[in-house]
């Protein structure tokens, strides 16, 4: 079995993985959402201190399996780094302890592998990735071949959900409060605009409509609210629709899926799943409980490095905050 641990934000997690059968053995999560929201976002030093509280008591729940791990599994990039040092401290401590190898894994392959929990693998996939700190299209052939072919210019798209939240003093993280207002609103009574519509690049911003919503909301009143969230939505959701649709004239979509944590937004599936219809795509997405942050999707991860021996010596592992795939 391996054991994996995710700290790269603001959800401390801890799985144990099957090597031969690919079982989720145990998956175990504290969120830090509660502590947070009050902030509007996430604090890094609160997310570190609440870190250091959480994994060692997951780890407890783990040492019935001490005896049957071969590795130890950590995001070590990206991510924040008072957060990710936490976990890399606790996987190097651990493979001291016990004699095992430490396996180095980038949480952005976390998230592309949380398709395939307790799964066999399916490539090639065109993979779009939206989530608090990344906003990306991915063209993945296999582990080691994964080629970004659009990213953020600034915020990424769960980080405007955030953002918009926070603004009608609502809570983090704001996804889904967003998301759950909109369906209520009118999504065509703001004219919002279109990020980069008139630009040829395939690329995504969100800070030019973050300022529109803002200057709307301070017009606004708390009835306008859902309407407000739904014209929001509508904007930034078109925004990825648009771009993926001249990227797709160029790169026609064969397998295409979406993850991360916003990949929940049950909005954004069915406005993609639209757009797949003409090229006969497929679409995977991950279960919901593995769309946000977890341990299970490092741990799938982890298999395929294990199985190619791509371990880092202990004394060489070191975080990546900044580090994309
Ligand atoms: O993947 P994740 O758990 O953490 C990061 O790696 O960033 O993603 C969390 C992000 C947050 O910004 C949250 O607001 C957003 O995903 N999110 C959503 C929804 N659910 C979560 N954004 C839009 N609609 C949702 N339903
Ligand atoms: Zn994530």
């Amino acid at each position: 079995m391996i054991l994996s641990i995710e700290s790269s934000c603001d959800d401390s997690a801890i799985a144990i993985t099957d090597i031969k059968t690919k079982k989720l053995i145990f998956h175990k999560k504290i969120s830090q959402e509660l502590e947070h929201s009050v902030y509007g976002g996430v604090v890094p030093e609160l997310a570190s201190r609440l870190h250091a509280e959480a994994l060692p008591k997951i780890l407890e729940e783990c040492k019935p399996y001490f005896k049957d791990l071969k590795a130890i599994a950590v995001t070590t990039a990206p991510g924040l780094n008072v957060t990710l040092v936490e976990g890399v401290t606790m996987a190097k401590a651990l493979c001291i302890a016990l004699d095992l190898p430490l396996i180095a894994v980038n949480h952005l392959k976390g998230h592309i592998y949380s398709l395939f929990i307790e799964k066999e693998t399916s490539f090639p996939q065109t993979v779009l990735l939206v989530s608090g700190g990344h906003t990306q299209v991915i063209e993945v052939k296999s582990l080691e071949e994964m080629k970004m072919v659009a990213t953020t210019m600034d915020d990424s798209f769960g980080e405007s959900f955030d953002k918009v939240s926070k603004m009608m003093n609502f809570a983090y993280p704001g996804g889904p409060v967003i998301e759950k207002m909109a369906r209520e609103g009118d999504e065509d009574r703001y004219p919002m605009p279109l990020p980069l519509s008139q630009s040829p690049l395939i690329a995504f911003s969100y800070s030019g409509l973050k300022n529109a919503v803002r200057l709307v909301t301070l017009d606004a009143q708390e009835k306008d609210f859902p309407d407000i969230a739904a014209c929001f939505q509508k904007a930034a959701v078109g925004h990825l629709l648009q771009k993926l649709k001249k990227y797709f004239k160029t790169n026609p979509p064969k397998h295409f899926s979406i993850v991360g944590g916003a990949s929940a937004n049950l909005y954004l599936r069915e406005k993609i799943e639209v757009l797949l219809k003409p090229f006969n795509a497929t679409l995977s997405l991950a279960e919901l409980k593995y769309c946000s942050d977890n341990a299970a999707m490092i741990g799938r991860v982890a298999l395929e490095m294990y199985e190619k021996d791509m371990f880092t010596p202990v004394d060489e592992v070191k975080t990546e905050p900044r580090t994309s795939l």
